[in-house]
């Protein structure tokens, strides 16, 4: 039987989230605010003070026995990452501090390495900032230029309009695999087969991929893909960079320091072997084995299960809404993430979210650090519910009732 055949377990896993018991001015959380950050379950939290209190101190370079039980911990996460992607190897697992850390380093590192003037770096209108600005700079000091893929009324990604950017100019194509500001899923398969077809490489940006889909880099033939702990249900402060072997091999390094040498002299310094080459400093050990545990607590779950359930929360959000006269959603593509972008007639998105405030509903209000997206739809913000796995059908009631308090208010 799928997983998803199952009853979804929705109120022990509710009951894993400690703070989803809190209360705001004296009603319950309704946290709808997972694209910014996901909240944490137990098994995550404890695993952190677990870390601390049993098996804690500097990785890698110490003969001691807590050196070694820390090393061996941060290790054993890194195998769950490679497993998580299915990654070929975990020499290609990364731990950075998060998606913007990861796509930095790439530009920086690939991009100076590989780029000069005239090459192409194909973007989409759907990017978040961190996903254009590193490409920016590196394009400044290179001279490459940026071209965008445009999107449909609908948030969708043109791929059409994708296809005939393509040239043997193109060096990168780097997008988004979810739209953070809209919850369009982005056909990312079909983009780096065509990117491929064309000799360029391709990173995809997995940050609101990862806590929904299924992430697979091999079967998608990813070249680089990165996401953030903290959007997994895992600590903030971490991150991964999948890149394939290949390419990271012969890439400089990115930051130097400890942990990514070999050999140090004032003559010449030697780097250590893939992952480390780009891993200098202490890195957030207790952050790196916690993030092992999230991956744990959601495959636990299954993807299937959480697809299946954020689907529904997603189809019942967007008919209540869009039952609502003043409610305009924005972002309609057919294939979505559980992301809903609106916002109310004559009503500042800010205003609107100060006012779900006061009934404990957190949504997020602004342009999402996706300032093209909202251009393109001519505005200077949106309200964002984002679902997670803990959400449920009673607190899209409680947005739409919020949603209506707000209307009376402003009538
Ligand atoms: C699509 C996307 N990319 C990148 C980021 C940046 O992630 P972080 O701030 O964790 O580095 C975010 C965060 O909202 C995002 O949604």
């Amino acid at each position: 039987m799928s997983d998803a055949a199952v009853a979804y377990p929705i109120d022990r896993i509710r009951s894993d989230f400690p703070i989803l018991s809190e209360t705001v001015r004296g009603k319950p959380l309704v946290y709808l605010d997972n694209g910014a950050s996901a909240q944490k379950p137990r098994a995550v939290i404890d695993r952190i003070s677990k870390t601390y209190e049993t098996e804690y101190a500097n990785v890698h370079r110490g003969v001691h026995y807590m050196s070694q039980k820390a090393t061996d911990a941060m290790e054993a996460a890194r195998l769950r990452v490679k497993t998580f992607l299915n990654a070929a190897s975990e020499r290609e697992c990364i731990f950075v501090r998060g998606a913007t850390e990861g796509i930095n380093l790439v530009a920086a590192s690939w991009g100076r390495a590989n780029l000069k003037a005239g090459d192409e770096v194909v973007l989409s209108v759907l990017e978040h900032h961190s996903n254009i600005v590193p490409w920016q700079m590196v394009a400044e000091q290179t001279g490459a230029v940026i071209k965008v893929v445009p999107i449909d009324d609908d948030g969708r990604f043109l791929l059409d309009e994708y296809e005939k950017l393509l040239s043997p100019r193109t060096k990168m194509v780097a997008v988004t695999h979810v739209s953070n500001a809209l919850g369009t899923i982005v056909p990312v398969r079909e983009v780096i087969r065509l990117a491929h077809a064309h000799g360029a490489a391709v990173l995809i940006d997995g940050c609101q991929a990862a806590p929904h889909l299924r992430i697979d880099v091999r079967e998608l033939d990813a070249d680089f893909y990165v996401f953030s702990g903290h959007k997994l249900y895992g600590p903030s402060g971490i991150g991964v960079l999948y890149g394939r072997e290949s390419l990271l091999k012969a890439m400089p390094p990115y930051q130097g320091g400890g942990e990514m040498i070999d050999r140090v002299t004032f003559e010449k310094t030697t780097y250590a072997d893939l992952p480390f080459k780009f891993e200098a400093g202490t890195p957030h050990i207790a952050g790196i084995i916690a993030l092992g545990s999230a991956i744990d607590y959601v495959e636990g779950i299954g993807f299937e299960a959480i697809a299946a359930h954020e689907h529904d929360l997603l189809a019942y959000a967007t008919e209540r809404l869009a039952g609502i006269n003043s409610v305009r959603i924005v972002g309609t593509a057919p294939e979505k993430a559980a992301i809903l972008s609106f916002n109310i007639r004559d009503v500042h998105p800010h205003d609107v979210g100060t006012i779900l405030d006061y009934d404990g509903i957190a949504v997020r209000t602004g342009h999402h650090c996706a300032q093209p997206v909202m251009d393109r739809f001519d505005l200077p913000a949106t309200v964002r519910a984002s679902f997670g796995l803990y959400n449920t059908r009673a607190e899209v009631d409680a947005l739409v009732a919020g949603i209506q308090r707000v209307q009376e208010m402003f009538a």
